[in-house]
């Protein structure tokens, strides 16, 4: 072949080479660099006349490098054409790459490694991503299973007392009397309103997550609000010997969703009373920097350290249950719920055989341009 010719494909060889989108190395026996195409220059962010020469380690860090050149020695060696994924930090970016390393025979005994590089991190990305969705979509799931199979175990209880003292009434009623009978109904009725109540608490709870509960903000009067709270409480804390009292300092109104505030005062302050004989409950609401502070402080049970953040999951209980009516840990599950939607925070302190406080911070609305 003339030089003429030589060189004429020589230069037809690199502009093949720079012409591809992948990048394309070419390294001698001592696994230095010969030549590199322009995509691989871009991706080492290293001119051509700086590599020619050097090897992996005047540019990658040394784990890198000592991976690349043990790859290299195989090849170069066997003469094994090897493709396989790599890590390689260039210019402090990693990539992912898909490297097809093979071997050269020269005419002259000596070997050359020829290298094509396929960077796949965007490939990699996404399927991390894709891994990540789905572990999050496992875990939404699993936790949704373990949801249902609380629920129908609560359903269970109630159905079962209704079945077994309504099956009592069809087939005794000739032989019971009166009093006895109307206990039995009245069970019925009991287990039957527990029932609806469990089902609207579930009912609640699907339209907070499923999005459907939508806040409507309007101005509350704090004072009314808390007389119709006052109209509820003061009866039902005298049941359990409690005293309740509400302060309202610093602050006439909120802009907020009532009804939902409503709500979650009411739970807040129905738990106050369940887990508190003989005992003191106060509301107290006033202004902070950035909004209003809603706090239900209690003398009662208290809760365990260990359940302070757990109480917000569904059915979760931190007291046993005494009375059959008393709740299946629901509660605080909606409330938490509800004060998302209102972008508020909802947190609780307390100490066994103390009492607890349960806050909830509501935001000022953010101003309108
Ligand atoms: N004020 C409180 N004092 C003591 N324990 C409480 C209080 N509020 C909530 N808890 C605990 O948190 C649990 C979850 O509350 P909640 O979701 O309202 O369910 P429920 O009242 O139906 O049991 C309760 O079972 C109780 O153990
Ligand atoms: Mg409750």
């Amino acid at each position: 072949m003339s030089v003429e010719a030589t060189s004429v494909g020589q230069e037809l060889l690199r502009k093949i080479l720079d012409a591809l989108p992948s990048p394309v190395f070419v390294k001698d026996q001592d696994h230095r660099f010969v030549l590199m195409n322009r995509a691989g220059v871009d991706l080492v962010g290293v001119p051509l006349s700086k590599l020619v020469g050097k090897t992996d380690y005047d540019f990658f860090p040394k784990e890198e490098a000592d991976v690349f050149w043990k790859v290299d020695e195989t090849v170069l060696t066997e003469g094994t054409t090897v493709a396989q994924e790599e890590s390689l930090t260039a210019e402090g970016q990693a990539h992912w790459l898909l490297t097809t390393k093979s071997r050269c025979r020269l005419g002259d005994g000596n070997n050359l490694l020829v290298g094509v590089i396929q960077d796949i991190t965007h490939r990699k990305l996404y399927e991390e991503s894709l891994e990540q969705r789905w572990e999050e979509a496992l875990a939404a799931s699993q936790t949704k299973s373990l949801f249902l199979a609380k629920m129908s175990h609560e359903l269970r209880t109630p159905l079962n007392a209704i079945i077994g003292y309504g099956e009592i009434l069809r087939d005794d009623c000739h032989v019971i009397d009166p009093p006895q009978l109307q206990q039995d109904a009245e069970r019925v009725v009991r287990s039957a309103t527990q029932l609806l109540d469990l089902i609207n608490d579930i009912l609640d709870l699907a339209r907070i997550e499923s999005g459907r509960t939508v806040p409507r903000p309007t101005d509350i009067d704090l004072a009314c609000l808390l007389q119709d709270l006052d109209d509820i409480m003061v009866p039902l804390a005298a049941k359990r010997s409690n005293r309740y009292r509400a302060q309202l300092e610093c602050v006439d109104s909120i802009v907020s969703d009532e009804r939902m505030v409503r709500q979650i005062l009411i739970n807040l302050l129905a738990n106050a009373n369940k887990y508190t004989e003989n005992g003191e409950i106060e509301l107290r609401v006033h202004k902070i920097d950035d909004g209003v502070s809603l706090s239900v402080r209690d003398t009662g049970h208290g809760i365990p350290a260990h359940m302070l953040e757990s109480v917000f999951e569904p059915f979760v209980q931190a007291t046993s249950r005494t009375r059959p009516s008393h709740g299946v840990g629901l509660g605080l599950a909606i409330t938490q719920g509800l004060v998302s939607l209102l972008g508020g925070r909802l947190g609780v302190s307390s100490t066994v055989g103390v009492g607890s406080t349960f806050t909830l911070l509501l935001p000022d609305p953010e101003p309108v341009d």
